[in-house]
């Protein structure tokens, strides 16, 4: 058995009058005729209705809602648990081909049969335009899944280097001892798949916990494992109350691992949960986390202006800034913030729709919750108080859904409140430096915040691509040259960051598999 050679998902473009266009826009209505979804928990392959009911909103129409979902309550998480042990013996020995196969074919579930449903169920309940939902529940979807498969192949044909005369040396690469526990966020429908599905692809049994505010998209991914075969029991569907799920997971004594994404301050209390009960457990649990971010765009003096500001913007306001990688503090050199980056910067944020993702000439949507959304408008706030100048934007409308207008705030202060602080939407705060500043800025941008996820450096100046580079060794786990700091491709550029921002194990990468196999290597002499 020889994995198939993987290439990315190729990105459909939702031309006005193509067949793509036409065939999202009917399953979009069809999501929109038969919402309200009942989703419950699953255990063992079997729902569970357990009574306690929630909501997922739709962010941008505050009169309906997506799905209720069935909280998974004391009795479902300690079955979930029980489940995933019962069925690990099984799975993990269950030939690689086999494991392989079954993700090779959820991949093209996600990206053929299933792809529209997951991309509008992605807009509705998450709030992405159709071309943000497309680059996540398709794209990077299916791209995890496939690519994982080529990257456990590898790694399993991992041998130690040599054999000596007479003696033969192997390495078995096997699950981990317990079960993993994966608890997903809501910005990446794929982010979902893969904590779930990665450390499964290795033989691991999981328990999930997907985030409440991506309940519906998450169970469309889950349905799809399971149409491809995964055998009941592999994944437990757990959505409910992150405190007490996650809680009774970790206080288990076959609690192996952690599979993460979200904010720096649920992982960094988690982690302590986990030490606390550290006891209790056979082994020393693998925690792989990915957290939040406080990303930046270096502006040199060399810089080519328009790549500049296109990508500061796409950076800055795709998806409303609700990526961990989004750009949100902006460095400009003074020459380049004045011959022409602040005008057009403006003229073309000025440009951006605001509205419903579901109408195709919307730019940014509503931001996810009512949380978000004062986060958002009491830094705006707060930045107008530390004497920030809101260049556009800056006013917010939660009338009939979570709008939040694209922002620009100019700071005079390079360590105000915004330049520090994750706010997680879409507001840019712009620092304009000295030409002749460009060194100590880069020291700024380097002292400034305690994360460090993405970063980008616009210049033409090899010379200076190269110092910041240098200069910010921790600053970012993922860095780049005269492009915008999102957008980390699966099997292109391995993602994940450095400093608070997390574990730095590498998603769309084989080294994230690493973290969740247990190697022994054994001799024999003959
Ligand atoms: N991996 C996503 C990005 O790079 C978060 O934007």
């Amino acid at each position: 058995f020889k994995v198939p050679a993987v290439a990315n998902e190729p990105m459909r473009s939702y031309a006005p009058g193509s067949a793509e266009r036409s065939a999202l826009q009917a399953a979009i209505a069809q999501i929109e005729q038969e919402l309200p979804f009942e989703v419950p928990c699953v255990v063992n392959g079997k729902p569970v209705k357990t009574g306690k009911l929630a909501k997922q909103p739709i962010p941008h129409d505050h009169a309906k809602h997506l799905c209720t979902y069935h909280e998974a309550d004391e009795a479902t998480v300690a079955a979930a648990i029980e489940g995933a042990l019962a069925a690990k013996a099984e799975w993990s020995a269950l030939p690689w081909n086999d494991r392989a196969a079954i993700f090779l074919k959820a991949a093209d579930l996600v990206s053929g049969k299933y792809r529209y449903k997951l991309i509008a169920a992605t807009m509705l309940g998450q709030g992405k335009n159709a071309w943000q939902a497309e680059i996540d529940a398709a794209a990077e979807l299916s791209d995890f899944f496939r690519f994982g498969v080529k990257y456990v192949e590898e790694l399993y044909a991992q041998q130690p280097p040599r054999n000596t005369p007479g003696s033969w040396n192997r390495v078995e690469y096997r699950a981990l001892e317990g079960f993993v526990l994966a608890v997903s966020p809501f910005n990446f429908t794929a982010i979902g798949g893969n904590l779930a599905g990665a450390p499964a692809l290795v033989g691991n049994t999981v328990v999930w916990k997907p985030s409440p505010m991506a309940t519906y998209a998450n169970y469309i991914t889950y349905q799809i494992l399971l149409e491809a075969g995964i055998p009941p029991g592999v994944i437990q569907f757990v959505p409910g109350p992150a405190e007490a799920v996650v809680g009774q997971a970790i206080a288990s004594p076959h609690f192996a691992a952690l599979h993460f994404t979200g904010s720096t301050f649920v992982f960094k209390k988690l982690w302590k949960d986990i030490a606390a009960n550290l006891d209790k457990y056979r082994g020393y649990p693998r925690i792989v986390g990915e957290t939040g971010g406080k990303n930046f765009h270096v502006i040199h003096p060399s810089a080519e202006i328009k790549n500049a500001v296109m990508q500061s913007i796409r950076g800055a306001f795709e998806y409303q800034g609700q990526k961990c990688s989004a750009l949100s503090r902006l460095y400009v050199a003074s020459s380049v913030w004045n011959a022409g980056f602040k005008d057009s910067l403006l003229q073309e944020v000025a440009k951006l729709k605001v509205g419903p993702p579901t109408e195709w000439t919307n730019f940014i949507g509503p931001v996810i919750g009512k949380p978000a959304f004062d986060k958002n408008a009491s830094y705006i706030k707060k930045a107008k108080e530390a004497g920030g100048e809101i260049l556009i934007g800056g006013s917010a409308d939660d009338s009939v859904g979570y709008f939040v207008q694209p922002t620009v705030i100019l700071t005079k202060d390079p360590k105000s409140v915004t330049m520090e602080e994750e706010i997680f939407g879409p507001v840019l705060t712009v620092y304009v430096y000295e030409d002749a500043d460009y060194e100590k800025t880069l020291e700024l941008i380097d002292t400034t915040s305690p994360y460090g996820l993405t970063g980008s450096i616009f210049s033409q100046d090899r010379k200076a691509l190269l110092l910041a580079t240098n200069k910010l060794r921790n600053a970012a786990g993922n860095v780049y040259y005269n492009e915008k700091c999102t957008g980390a491709v699966v099997g292109q550029q391995p993602f994940g960051g450095a400093r608070a921002s997390g574990t730095n194990d590498k998603a769309g990468s084989m080294s994230i598999f690493y973290r969740f196999v247990s190697a022994r290597s054994i001799k024999e002499n003959f």
